[in-house]
């Protein structure tokens, strides 16, 4: 069985904006419009996974220059609520004619992390477009902590809403254990993340990390 690939989305706008999430001081509104932006700059990576067909336009000078456009129409983006939502914003920018769906799922942290660093997930609600051979499968959640709730969310959608040609993950930051645990579950998969930070408190949070990105981003 081969692993899913990982990519680490390094350039000097992307650290430039992972720092300002990460800044304690970084308000309720800047937080967000700094997420949508990485969400944009994720989706600009992500487009390499997309499919493109290759056009001819004619220019301003009467000439013809091939060209190639992105299939959107193939991309179903879902957000794993509440966090994801100002990141699939900027992602809808790139990916203009993707179909949404959402997950809303939560860790039960009042049971605790599990000595494994998993969580007991708790599945409210899924509202996913019946998925195609063609389809592109984008998955978004910024913190990539255990890969407990993707774990649990990619294995709802796939069993209910169909199989797609191609999975992909788009996180902010992730960490190892998650990264390893979602490339041996989906041995297919891309995935896309800004930094992968090196610890997990006892609490499952990211270290250094940015705080819990639900009340970062919507108090
Ligand atoms: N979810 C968050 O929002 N932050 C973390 O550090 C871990 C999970």
């Amino acid at each position: 069985m081969g692993k899913g690939r990982l990519v680490v989305v390094s350039h000097p706008y992307a650290e430039h904006l992972l720092t300002i999430l990460r800044d304690r001081s970084t308000g309720l509104r800047a937080f967000r419009e700094t997420m949508r932006k990485i969400g944009l700059l994720l989706a600009m990576e992500i487009s390499k996974e997309i499919p493109a067909r290759k056009v001819y336009v004619e220019t301003p000078l009467g000439v013809k220059a091939e060209g190639k456009l992105l299939d959107t129409g193939r991309v179903v983006v879902v957000a794993v609520l509440r966090a994801a939502l100002p990141l699939v914003e900027g992602m809808l920018e790139v990916f203009e004619d993707a179909r949404l769906g959402l997950v809303a799922a939560r860790r039960v942290e009042e049971k605790g992390m599990r000595p494994d660093k998993t969580f007991e997930i708790e599945l409210n609600y899924t509202s996913i477009p019946s998925l195609g051979r063609e389809d592109v499968l984008v998955v978004a959640d910024p913190m990539l902590a255990t890969g407990s709730t993707l774990v649990e969310a990619v294995i709802e959608i796939l069993g209910h809403s169909g199989k797609p040609g191609k999975l992909v993950f788009a996180t902010v930051i992730s960490t190892r254990i998650a990264v390893d645990r979602l490339r041996n579950r989906f041995p297919d998969a891309v995935i896309y993340t800004v930094s992968v930070d090196p610890e997990l408190n006892e609490k499952g949070y990211i270290v250094p990390g940015l705080g819990d990105a639900g009340d970062r981003a919507f108090g």
